[in-house]
């Protein structure tokens, strides 16, 4: 049986950052991964280029059902603490747009980052280990299929459910509900939508293209671009608003989120009465789109604009700014980059990570209730979160 001070399961973001602070701080700690490789959801985000945090990140860029929780770690870990250690690997980054932080040249330079500071400190990473069952007598013991472990203190750091071919499972809620934990419902979060048949024939004719939108739900509200795909709808704005959306729930699309459409239709009409409503449409739009909406809406794109009533004005008006889309669903956790809900924060120490009903006992990361928004949010949470405990430990 070996001890340690500290063993933390997951190599992810949250619990490499983990591992190397509290190793600097002087604990003994083990790392634990079932995968061969540390940081896989590291190396593949941001296009492999890792949008690794956001220079305006805030509180408000989180979901969860306690939106105060977040508050404490991302004050005492910012994005600015982590482009300082950033900068002192000499890894160059640029800002993409929004605050958005890539690297220039690949993840890898913050995964090697991350391993780099744990080796640094001591931190032992030890992936390929299948941990069988976890126990609680005075310690934590781990039985694992590399052998036993002991250890005063147990950092769950295993991620949310999105991906499982990268490894998510969903092991963090169980240790969570093992130990008398409640989990907030989880969904996939920053997602696709996927459209009701008609719709997605429809709307698949025009896959690859991208429109600038305005998108809302719930209390989510974000102008980006949306895009056409084959199973529905994607982009920036849908991934978005997709961690905003009830499933059965329309979502609120602006095509033209710069233009009031009635005062556009109708001054087209006066200064070009003859036009037919089809041409007017393809040059607003790339024509295929112009097309597709036509044939969703029943537009009478052949007739001249002269001869379109009022009435019928206001409907297309009403659909170009306030289109309600009702998504048959989303593309779920294969394709998403996030889980929504988690360890309940009522739970756990806002300051600490600490479980407030079991001793030693902590998680950080995606496997607590708070979830960022698309641009490098996550990331920062799982800085942030992984930093209070090491704090802690
Ligand atoms: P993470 O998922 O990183 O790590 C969990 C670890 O636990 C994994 O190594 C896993 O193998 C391990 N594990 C799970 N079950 C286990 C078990 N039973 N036994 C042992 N180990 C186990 N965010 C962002 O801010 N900017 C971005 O650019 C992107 N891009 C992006 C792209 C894609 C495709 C995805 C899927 C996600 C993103 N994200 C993102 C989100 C971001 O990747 C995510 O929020 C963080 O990786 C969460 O960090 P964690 O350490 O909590 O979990």
């Amino acid at each position: 049986m070996q001890q340690y001070d500290t063993i933390i399961i997951g190599a992810g973001a949250a619990g490499l950052h983990c591992a190397a602070n509290a190793a600097r701080r002087g604990k003994n700690v083990l790392l634990l991964d079932h995968a061969k490789q540390a940081g896989k959801k590291i190396l593949i985000s941001g296009g492999g280029r890792c949008n690794f945090t956001n220079l305006y990140a805030s509180p408000e860029n989180y979901l969860s059902s306690n939106p105060h929780f977040c508050k404490s770690a991302l004050s005492r870990y910012t994005q600015w603490d982590f482009i300082a250690l950033v900068d002192r690997y000499k890894i160059p980054y640029h800002e993409k747009t929004l605050g958005q932080l890539f690297c220039d040249n690949s993840a890898k330079d913050i995964v090697r980052m991350l391993l780099d500071e744990c080796a640094e400190h001591g931190a032992k990473v030890q992936l390929r280990t299948d941990i069988t069952a976890v126990e609680y007598d005075q310690c934590y013991k781990l039985t694992t299929s590399a052998g036993d472990y002991n250890a005063k203190q147990l950092v769950v750091a295993c991620g949310g459910l999105s991906m499982p071919k990268l490894g998510a499972t969903p092991f963090g809620y169980q240790i969570a509900e093992q130990f008398g934990h409640s989990i907030i419902p989880v969904r996939a979060g920053l997602v696709p939508f996927t459209l009701h048949e008609e719709q997605k024939q429809r709307f698949g004719e025009v896959s690859g293209i991208s429109v600038p939108v305005t998108a809302a739900s719930g209390d989510g509200y974000f102008r980006e671009a949306m895009l056409f795909t084959h199973r529905g709808v994607s982009g920036p704005a849908v991934l978005q608003i997709s961690s905003y959306w009830q499933p059965g729930e329309p979502v609120s699309i602006n095509l033209m989120p710069d233009t009031d459409a009635l005062d556009w239709l109708q001054s087209s009409q006066h200064n070009n009465p003859k036009m037919q409503l089809s041409t007017l449409l393809q040059n607003a739009f790339p024509k295929r789109l112009a097309i597709a909406l036509i044939d969703e809406f029943n537009w009478p794109g052949d007739k001249r604009l002269a001869d379109i009533n009022k009435a019928t004005f206001n409907a297309i008006a009403s659909q170009l700014n306030n289109w309600q889309l009702k998504p048959n669903g989303t593309e779920g956790y294969r394709t998403a980059e996030v889980t929504l809900g988690g360890v309940n924060v009522d739970e756990v120490s806002s300051k600490t990570m600490e479980s407030k009903l079991q001793p030693g006992l902590y998680f950080i990361g995606e496997v607590v209730d708070v979830t960022g928004w698309l641009g490098g949010y996550n990331f920062q949470w799982a800085w942030a979160s992984a930093y209070a405990a090491a704090e802690a430990l």
